[in-house]
C-alpha cells in the first residue's frame, strides 16, 4: 500500500472512538459488492455476548490519496451522525494485518434494494393458482411448496404470505425471498428512505448519492441508508462518469443544479429521491434508459422528466414530478415528501 495511504488511516483511526481488536472479527469469503473504490465482505464480530454478524469494508489495494481522504472522511461521518433506524450505523473499526483500515457496519441480510427489486417479478393471476371464494379474492394458493396462505393481512411484514392486493389480475412475487408483496409495500420503502433523509437533513449531511443501489434492507425490510460518500463506486460503475475532481458522477440521479454546476445540497437529495422513488415503482429498472449521460443534462433542461410508472398512482407521480422541479427552493423537504408518503398509505392507495 502507498505510504500516504497508510498515513491517513492511522491518522484517521486517531479520531475513531470505537477500535476494534483485530482478532474479534472473522471476515468470510463472501463478498457483498466490490467496485473501483472497495470491497465490502461478510463477517462476523466477536463480542461478549456471542457473534454478530457484520459486514467489513477496505478500501482497494492500491488507493489514490483522495480515495484514501474519503474513506476516512466518510468513518468519521459515520461515527459524528449517531444512530437511525434508516442509516447503516457503523460498529467500528480497525487495521488489519497489512495496516488496512476497515470499517465494520451492521450487516443488512437483504442486500441493496435495486437487486432487491430486480427479483420482484409481476405475474399474472390465473384462476388455476388460487382457490377463489368470492370474485377478485383469491383464498388460498398452491405454489411450489404447496403452502397454503391465510387470507387477512396482505402486507410483507406478516407475509406467510398472503394473496397480494390485485391489479389488472397481477401481483408482484419476489422470487428468492419467496414473498408476496403489495403496493403498499413498495411505498413504505420509500418513506422510509424519506425518514432517513429528515434525519441525515437534521444532521446537515448531504448525501449526494442517493439512488437504489446504495439503499440496504435489514431484518423485516427495513431500509438502511448506505454509507453516504464512500457508497458511489461500490456497486455498479457505468452510471458514474468521470468529474473534473477524479470522483465519478451518477449522471442520472443529479439535480440539474448538480449537472451544472456541481452543487450538492438537501435540495439536491431530493431530487435524487424522486429519481430512487421511480427505481422503486419500477422495481429497479434504470432510468432513462435510452438517453445517454452526456445528453442527459439537455434532456432534463428543456423540460423533459421520467414517465409515471405504471404501479405509480397520480399522488405518488406527483411527489416525484415535486423533486423535480428545476428551481431547488420549490421542491418539497423531506419531512413534507415523507408526510405526503404516508398518507398515500394510509387512505389504502
Ligand atoms: N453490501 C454492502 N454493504 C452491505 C451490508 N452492510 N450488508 C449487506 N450487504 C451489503
Amino acid at each position: 500500500a502507498g505510504v500516504g495511504y497508510d498515513m491517513a488511516a492511522l491518522q484517521g483511526l486517531d479520531d475513531v472512538d470505537v477500535v476494534l481488536r483485530r482478532e474479534d472479527v472473522i471476515v468470510s469469503d463472501v463478498v457483498l459488492g466490490h467496485g473501483n473504490f472497495g470491497e465490502v465482505r461478510k463477517a462476523v464480530l466477536k463480542t461478549d455476548g456471542g457473534e454478530l454478524p457484520v459486514a467489513v469494508k477496505w478500501l482497494r489495494d492500491h488507493p489514490t490519496g483522495r480515495e484514501s481522504e474519503r474513506f476516512i472522511h466518510e468513518i468519521l461521518l459515520m461515527q459524528t451522525v449517531g444512530k437511525h433506524v434508516n442509516i447503516v450505523s457503523m460498529i467500528g473499526c480497525c487495521l488489519d494485518v497489512n495496516k488496512r483500515c476497515m470499517l465494520v457496519v451492521e450487516y443488512c441480510p437483504l442486500g441493496d434494494l435495486q437487486t432487491y427489486l430486480r427479483k420482484i417479478n409481476i405475474k399474472s393471476w390465473y384462476v388455476n393458482d388460487f382457490n377463489v371464494d368470492r370474485v377478485g379474492l383469491p383464498i388460498t394458493v398452491n405454489d411450489k411448496e404447496n403452502t397454503m396462505l391465510d387470507t387477512g393481512n396482505t402486507s410483507l411484514a406478516t407475509n406467510g404470505g398472503s394473496p397480494p392486493m390485485v391489479f389488472n389480475n397481477c401481483y408482484l412475487y419476489h422470487d428468492e425471498e419467496n414473498v408476496f408483496l403489495t403496493i403498499e409495500d413498495l411505498i413504505r420503502f420509500a418513506s422510509q428512505v424519506a425518514n432517513g433523509m429528515v434525519f441525515l437533513e437534521q444532521n446537515h449531511i448531504v448525501h449526494r448519492d442517493l439512488a437504489a443501489r446504495n439503499i440496504l434492507l435489514s431484518d423485516y425490510h427495513t431500509i438502511k441508508i448506505c454509507d453516504f460518500g464512500l457508497s458511489r463506486d461500490i456497486y455498479e460503475q457505468n452510471h458514474y462518469k468521470k468529474s473534473n475532481c477524479g470522483d465519478p458522477l451518477p449522471i442520472k440521479w443529479m439535480a440539474l443544479e448538480s449537472l451544472k454546476y456541481r452543487v450538492y445540497t438537501t435540495q439536491s437529495d431530493v431530487w435524487s429521491f424522486g429519481v430512487l422513488l421511480w427505481e422503486i415503482m419500477m422495481l429497479g429498472s434504470i432510468p432513462y434508459p435510452t438517453i445517454c449521460l452526456s445528453k442527459i443534462y439537455e434532456v432534463l433542461r428543456r423540460g423533459y422528466r421520467l414517465p409515471r410508472p405504471n404501479l405509480c398512482c397520480y399522488r405518488l407521480y406527483e411527489i416525484m414530478l415535486g423533486c423535480w422541479q428545476s428551481n431547488p427552493a420549490n421542491r418539497p423537504k423531506f419531512a413534507s415528501i415523507k408526510d405526503a408518503i404516508d398518507g398515500i398509505m394510509e387512505n389504502q392507495y
